[in-house]
């Protein structure tokens, strides 16, 4: 009796312990269901002259209400401490088949405006400036 119930604890605390650790990355490829920007957002690309170092700063640490890596994960991948919770779920910027009509004005369509409805919300307090500088370290430092 004693024994099954402690193989019992085992089963448990190893199934646990495994999920956790697969808990991270989003899937690859994802559905998106993200609006559209309006076209000429859409082939906008200001990223020639942002600042990957700068942009990076926001996504690890000073975004608000939270920075980007919360959810979306330190190596990009949608594997945030608060990404498994979310549904839908945060994009997985390191998967090159859900990334691949996602062009840098898209990014910024959403991160400006958020997707409603989900838990990417409108980044108010990033001045467009900003907005291209996390643009480039996504697209430059995470997408590879
Ligand atoms: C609270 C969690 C959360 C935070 C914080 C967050 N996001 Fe998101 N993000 C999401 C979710 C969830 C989606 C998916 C939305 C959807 O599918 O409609 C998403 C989607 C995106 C997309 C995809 C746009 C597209 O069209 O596919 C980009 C780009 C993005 N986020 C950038 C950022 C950046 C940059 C930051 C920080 C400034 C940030 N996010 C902060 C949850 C978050």
């Amino acid at each position: 009796m004693k024994k099954s119930v402690m193989f019992l604890v085992f089963v448990i605390l190893t199934l646990f312990t495994v999920s956790t650790a697969f808990a991270g990355a989003a899937k690859c490829p994802q559905k998106r269901k993200t609006k559209k920007a309006p076209s000429s957002l859409y082939k906008k690309d200001k990223t020639a002259k942002a600042d990957a170092a700068a942009g990076k700063k926001i996504y690890v640490k000073t975004a608000k209400p939270m920075a980007c890596k919360m959810c979306h994960g330190k190596k990009g991948d949608g594997g945030g401490k608060l990404g498994a919770a979310l549904k839908p779920k945060p994009r997985n910027f390191r998967c090159a088949k859900t990334m691949k009509d996602v062009t840098p004005g898209q990014m910024f369509f959403i991160i400006k405006n958020g997707s409603k409805g989900t838990g990417m919300v409108p980044q108010k307090t990033l001045k467009d400036k900003d907005i291209w500088n996390v643009i480039k370290y996504i697209r430059t430092e995470l997408m590879k």
